[in-house]
């Protein structure tokens, strides 16, 4: 588990011209959902194109504490044998989410409207992270929670035996606080509602239709307002699991700022709830292209072609396009320290309460490669030196956030000096392929301890 082992510090060199095809791995958020809703459903669901990364892993060790039976067959291919949904089983011991925010609450979530207890624990990182914004909705249903001051992890929850079904707004811009909400909802009876001001990722409103939930969404002027009926019986499902924008976003990065770069990036889901990054990217000037629109599982897909764009300039970043991107702000990052002026970022708060405070981690290891960053609480500005003059040559601090440690090696594909991070470890919690597909696009890339 990330954090648990011995850290990895690792370098990224500046490189030649970035060539080939990137297959990148499942998305994550999807993965999760998968096995959580294959162990609430009847029957057994069947998951290809799983990501097994350190994350979804421990989601999957949960389920079958929680009682289901999760087979890994190999090659990303999963079945689940669910318990139906209230069907939870008590944990013999500590739930260990390891690095997932995203594992973690929905998780609680689920069991909250069952009347078992558990306790959850995570490494360093996810131990630091706030838990109120679940605990606060889930006591209404019913549910108690005992954690540790701030509403931190280790944190045990006593599920509602008797739970009420809810109408709750959500205070902050949280797919993983909707999510635990609706999955809360499940198990009461009668209609749960939840109300988001700003729309954010929509896996759990899709799946749970998928599944056979009675599930509406409707746009007012209060916001996306979703209605879950309770106590449904979920059907096990096939699913086919999109490749990850996510995980796209770095080696697209890579190539825009790598000179002689032309990468293809194969089955990217461009759900608009996903997407905002490569629309961002654009308005840049990259030379960023969809190749091969389609429509699969409901979803729009396309094959996603970066080239080298010498040309790019800051701009201010639509606040509005924030959810759609919020996972993708470090590395947009990087990106602008090659744009010509500043980038400017706002209403990204939340990027404060991730894996790591994102915009204090990034501002640190631009600074410490020579590109200056102005930042209050809920936006920064990267200002750009232009293609050809990024320093490099800093080594900066991971922070158990892996998108921390992918954003510090692409940017020293193309600085003018190495750039290394003190912990590369945490990258196999989304991304274990990472390191073997950027070197087989030409990137340079070594740990620094062989
Ligand atoms: C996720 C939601 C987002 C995102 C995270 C995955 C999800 O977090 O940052 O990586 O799968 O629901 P928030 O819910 O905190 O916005």
């Amino acid at each position: 588990m990330s954090g648990h082992g011995t850290p990895i510090p690792m370098t990224s060199r500046p490189c030649g011209p970035l060539k080939g095809e990137a297959n990148v791995p499942g998305d994550k958020s999807i993965s999760h959902r998968s096995l959580i809703l294959g162990a609430l459903s009847v029957g057994e669901t069947h998951i290809t194109g799983l990501l097994e990364g350190e994350d979804v892993l421990d989601t999957a060790k949960a389920m079958r504490a929680f009682g289901a039976d999760v087979i890994e067959h190999g090659g990303g291919e999963w079945t689940v044998h669910g318990v139906g949904v209230g069907g939870f089983a008590e944990p013999e011991n500590v739930i260990d989410c390891g690095n997932s925010g995203t594992g973690v609450r929905l998780i609680m979530g689920c069991m909250a409207t069952t009347g078992i207890s558990a306790t959850f624990t995570g490494d360093a990182s996810l131990n630091k992270r706030p838990m109120a914004r679940v605990t606060d909705p889930i006591a209404l249903f019913g549910a108690q929670s005992v954690g540790r001051s701030g509403g931190r992890l280790p944190m045990t929850i006593v599920g509602a035996a008797d739970p009420v079904p809810v109408r709750y707004e959500v205070p902050m811009p949280s797919a993983q606080v909707k999510s635990a909400v609706l999955l809360a909802g499940l198990n009461a009876p009668g209609k749960t509602v939840v109300i988001e001001k700003e729309a954010t990722r929509d896996h759990t409103e899709r799946m749970l239709q998928g599944f056979g939930a009675e599930l509406t969404v409707e746009e007012t002027d209060e916001g996306r307002v979703i209605t879950l009926t309770g106590q449904p019986e979920l059907k096990a499902q096939k699913i086919v699991v999109p490749r990850d924008p996510s995980s796209a976003a770095f080696p697209v990065c890579a190539a825009i700022i790598t000179p002689g770069s032309d990468v293809l990036v194969p089955n990217i889901g461009l759900n608009p709830t996903r997407a905002g990054l490569f629309t961002t990217l654009r308005e840049m000037g990259a030379d960023l292209t969809y190749e091969n629109e389609r429509e699969e599982g409901g979803e729009p897909v396309a094959d996603l072609r970066a080239k080298f764009s010498p040309d790019l300039k800051g701009i201010e970043v639509d606040p509005a396009r924030a959810a759609s991107m919020i996972d993708e702000y470090p590395v947009l990052s990087v990106v602008a320290s090659f744009a010509q002026g500043d980038t400017v970022m706002k209403g990204v708060k939340e990027l404060r309460v991730k894996e790591s405070d994102r915009i204090d981690a990034m501002a640190k290891g631009l600074r410490l490669n020579g590109v200056q960053v102005e930042e209050g609480d809920d936006w920064w500005i990267v200002k750009g030196l232009g293609h050809g003059n990024v320093p490099g040559g800093g080594t900066c601090a991971s922070e158990l956030d892996h998108r921390i440690a992918m954003s510090f090696m692409v940017m020293g594909m193309a600085a003018q000096k190495p750039v290394s991070v003190d912990d590369g470890s945490p990258i196999a919690t989304s991304f274990p392929i990472f390191e073997g597909l950027m070197a087989d696009l030409g990137a340079q890339l070594v740990r620094d301890n062989h």
